[in-house]
């Protein structure tokens, strides 16, 4: 079987952590299919078993050649910049390092890639990447360190270091596939699984509603916090924040705050859909002026202990909390919440 080589420069960004969530190796793979022209990434994650993890894109797809060649020569020389390669609908180009692909390495010990390009066959490959293989890359003496020579933008060649992680076996693609790229892991990492399914034993977990809306807005802005809600949520959370996906809406943020920056997502056409969920940055505080508070405080002053009907100006929005939460209304006129004074006056002279 042939081996997979990836440059020892590279290898920095992979064994120091670079894609040390679940949630950020993931979110490779979602970067590729953007660079790759897709509208629509699947993720699945075999939820409530997480024991294997498939991701799936209609983008441009890529050819065996292309991969072959990624893998003999030294994972970690993206050819994407070299290549000048055009995106649609005006999307910035993501890769760089020429490694995402294999961060994730951190999920699982294997893993299948399946591409169809527009136009030739497409191939199937199987990736193993070496037992334990990641205590050894930053051990010089492990045997698996090579001398080489690798290219940098512009043509020029400098010494570098290589280093074995894994064999893959790779075939033409046998099979009709619409053009496109799908990914499924194999042996996921027991730690990977166990932690994903105690998340969703956890007493502060809640079912993830199919409507992403609906789970941002009835559940993660109640969440006292996302590590209460666990590992399954953060997942959600973490992609939906960090994929170039758009708000929950234009005026998710008051004050149009987002707005000019939804535009320019949504003109990129991409979503990304996770167990059947339509992704969106996940925040969403349109009923919530104030922010993340339930009630709005406005700047305290004096006039909140003038005696009701007296003849001094009392600003309109004083919302003051209660211990039940709720905003206080004047005891004696009923009227609510902005004439909070009475109560407060009978409460403070008592003390
Ligand atoms: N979903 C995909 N669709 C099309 N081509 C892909 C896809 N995933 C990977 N590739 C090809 O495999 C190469 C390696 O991907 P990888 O993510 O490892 O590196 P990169 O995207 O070039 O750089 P970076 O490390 O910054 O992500 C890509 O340059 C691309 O040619
Ligand atoms: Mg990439």
């Amino acid at each position: 079987m042939p081996k997979i080589k990836v440059h020892e420069r590279a290898l920095a960004h992979l064994s120091r952590g670079l894609y040390r969530s679940p949630a950020s190796a993931l979110r490779e793979l979602v970067s590729n299919a953007w660079d790759a022209n897709a509208t629509t990434v699947e993720i699945n994650t075999n939820y409530p078993n997480f024991f294997q993890l498939s991701v799936r894109d209609n983008g441009d797809g890529f050819s065996r050649e292309e991969f072959e060649r990624m893998m003999k020569g030294g994972i970690g020389n993206s050819t994407k910049r070299i290549d000048h390669r055009h995106l649609k609908f005006d999307r910035p180009l993501i890769g760089r390092l020429g490694i995402g692909m294999l961060g994730i390495a951190q999920i699982c010990g294997s893993f299948e890639v399946r591409s169809q390009p527009k136009t030739g066959t497409g191939f199937r490959a199987k990736v193993h990447l070496y037992d334990g293989a990641k205590s050894k890359w930053d051990d010089a003496n492990s045997g698996l360190l090579h001398d080489a020579t690798s290219e940098v933008e512009g043509g020029e060649s400098v010494p570098d270091k290589i280093i074995d992680i894994g064999t893959y076996d790779v075939w033409d693609l046998d099979e009709t596939m619409s053009q496109g790229t799908r990914i499924l892991t194999s042996d996921v990492t027991p730690t990977f699984t166990q932690a994903f399914q105690i998340s969703l034993k956890l007493p502060n977990y809640k079912n993830v509603p199919l409507d992403w809306k609906r789970a941002v807005t009835k559940v993660l802005n109640s969440a006292a916090s996302l590590q209460l809600l666990g590992d399954y949520w953060r997942l959600l959370w973490e992609l939906a924040a960090s994929c170039p996906v758009p708000y929950l809406a234009e005026d998710a943020l008051p004050r149009g705050l987002v707005r000019e920056k939804n535009e320019e997502l949504t003109k990129h056409n991409f979503s990304l859909i996770v167990d059947g969920r339509n992704l969106f940055k996940p925040v969403f505080l349109k009923q919530n002026p104030g922010g993340y508070t339930v009630h709005r405080f406005e700047r305290s002053t004096l006039r909140v202990y003038a005696s009701h009907g007296d003849d001094v100006e009392a600003p309109k929005s004083i919302f003051r909390q209660t211990s039940s939460g709720r905003a206080a209304s004047c005891r004696r006129c009923r009227r609510a919440p902005e004439c909070a004074e009475s109560t407060f006056r009978k409460r403070r002279y008592k003390s």
